[in-house]
């Protein structure tokens, strides 16, 4: 139901970043020599520390060449992943069973953006990047209604995991909501050439509606946290693109006015949200100092909006839906977003010093998608600080509230028993995956782990890094003086809290 007020579903996305600052392209994620293949994801590293291995990988550059690839690993039993250019992934779904295993990169596979202008979609490879796809249907006057902020990613890519700009409006804010066609290659029998395609509607690959071009008015309120909880609703009712930046430790909470615009007002806005805040220092006030002249340097310069492409001039920034939702400006200079990272809290939850964003999603219920970003050590068993603020609030909302796991993104935490969460529309999942897929050739012990949520054996430190959910000291940091403690306002909790006592 749309905008009712009955229950609203949290669904929390943990954006885990490792802190390495790149001046150069980053490696294509998957690596081969004689040894075989090793795929890798945006961050360096999964979320358990060790490789994904392949023995080989194939390029398909047309239909006909992938449905090939898919044969002849269908013919010769060989478990399969599809990789990207991008691997923005977080979860291990990439990766595939056994040392035998191939895998299908798109990479190669962008080449056609086909527009249909009188039925308004827009049919695409899957291989092909959403900027390169935004362009395209920017250049013959329509436009995406949504996509992720991100514009580093693949069309296949993006859809697989569910991924979302934030909107309430139509068809809302999740891309997959406005796919109206989509080509699968499955295996077959040895009869029809072990590979065929199914259509799902027609077209070929992904197949998305789209509208005629439109601008979009954006204008940010920098002002105070007060009431936010009961401000939420009313500004995604009221704002089509609205969403909610939120500074708890600077009670700042930054509400982004967005709504289309005429379209013979002019204006030739872009946005670059995209920005990098350093790390200065392991202390709570050092972060809290960065987190005030990062604020202050967002409010001056608008968040990252600038009116001409240049520089921002002031409020409102226009321009079109193209430039305006999604950006990657750094994409290839340094591949962190805002790095923030939890500070204070030990004695009350509500004051941290992390950033968090809210947007808008329509699910069965209209829902809002919560967006931590923080820290990853190069070190699994260095806990964060305060980390114990973060996995409270973790559980709290995937156990107590219920939240869903975003597929590209969350910590294996976040898909622990994620499959009562869907209900009978798993099984229905499953069934059709089960028909196209009868020799479970596209899954892996890895996919499976995260598809049925469930929780691999407990390792020394598996909670500090979202592996598992603490029962022991030891799956914290004891010797860094990180223990095993309940949660401070959700009790049922299990978190590391670091203890001074006891160091
Ligand atoms: C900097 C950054 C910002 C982000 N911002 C957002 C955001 O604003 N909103 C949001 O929702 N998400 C966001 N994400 C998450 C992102 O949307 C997902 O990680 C997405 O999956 C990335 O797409 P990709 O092309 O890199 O796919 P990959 O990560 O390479 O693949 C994702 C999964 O889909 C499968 N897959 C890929 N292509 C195909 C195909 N053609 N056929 C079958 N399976 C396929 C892969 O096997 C893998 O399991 C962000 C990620 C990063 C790194
Ligand atoms: C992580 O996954 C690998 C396989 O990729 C597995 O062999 C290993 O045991 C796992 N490590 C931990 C610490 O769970
Ligand atoms: C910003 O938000 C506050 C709180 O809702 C409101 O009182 C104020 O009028 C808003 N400012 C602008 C410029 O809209």
């Amino acid at each position: 139901m749309r905008f009712s007020n009955t229950l609203l579903l949290l669904i929390l996305c943990f954006l885990v970043i490792t802190w390495t600052v790149r001046s150069v392209p980053p490696q294509p994620p998957v690596q081969c020599d004689q040894t075989g293949c090793t795929v890798s994801n945006t961050y360096g590293v999964w979320p358990n520390r060790t490789n994904c291995k392949a023995a080989k990988v194939a390029y398909p550059t047309t239909e006909e060449e992938l449905i090939k690839a898919v044969a002849y690993a269908s013919e010769h039993n060989l478990k399969v992943k599809t990789v990207t250019r991008f691997s923005g992934t977080i979860p291990k779904l990439a990766c595939p069973s056994g040392s035998d295993a191939m895998l299908i990169s798109t990479s190669k596979y962008n080449s056609a953006i086909e527009i249909e202008p009188d039925q308004l979609t827009v049919t695409a490879d899957s291989g092909v990047s959403l900027r390169e796809l935004i362009d395209k249907v920017e250049e013959a006057g329509f436009s995406l209604a949504t996509s992720p902020y991100w514009e580093g990613m693949s069309i296949g890519g993006l859809v697989s995991t569910g991924s979302h700009g934030s909107s309430w409006s139509g068809r809302g804010g999740s891309v997959h909501d406005h796919v109206v066609g989509i080509n699968l290659v499955v295996p077959a029998t040895s009869s029809k050439g072990y590979a065929k395609v199914v259509s799902i509607e027609e077209g070929r690959d992904v197949k998305l509606s789209i509208e005629k071009a439109f601008k979009r008015s954006i204008t940010y309120n920098f002002t105070s946290d007060v009431a936010l909880e009961d401000m939420f609703m009313e500004h995604g009712k009221k704002f089509e693109f609205g969403d909610i930046t939120w500074y708890p430790s600077r009670k700042t909470a930054v509400y982004r006015y967005d709504l289309r615009s005429p379209d013979d007002v002019s204006g030739n806005g872009v946005n670059d949200f995209i920005e990098k805040v350093l790390e200065t220092s392991k202390s709570e006030n050092g972060k809290c100092k960065t987190a005030d002249t990062t604020l202050a340097y967002k409010k001056l310069t608008g968040n990252g909006l600038k009116n001409n492409g240049l520089f921002f001039t002031g409020y409102p920034v226009i321009g079109t839906q193209g430039k305006l939702q999604s950006s990657g400006s750094c994409l290839f200079t340094h591949l962190h977003l805002e790095l923030i990272s939890l500070a204070r809290g030990t004695r009350d939850i509500t004051v941290f010093h992390s950033m968090k964003r809210l947007r808008y999603s329509p699910f069965q219920e209209d829902s809002v998608v919560i967006d931590f970003n923080y820290y990853r050590e190069d070190d699994a068993l260095t806990p964060r600080l305060n980390q114990d603020v973060m996995e409270e609030m973790e559980q709290m909302e995937f156990v107590k509230h219920g939240a869903k796991p975003h597929w590209g993104k969350n910590r294996n935490v976040g898909f622990f028993g994620a499959k009562q969460k869907y209900g009978p529309n798993f099984e229905k999942f499953l069934e059709v995956k089960n028909k196209l897929d009868p020799k479970m050739m596209f899954s892996s012990e890895w996919s499976d782990e995260i598809l049925f949520g469930r929780e691999s054996s407990k390792y020394d430190g598996c909670a500090l890094e979202g592996n598992c959910v603490c029962s022991e000291d030891r799956h914290c940091s004891p010797s860094k003086g990180y223990f095993w403690r309940q949660g401070l306002v959700y009790t049922q909790a299990r978190v590391c809290r670091f203890s001074s006592a006891q160091v």
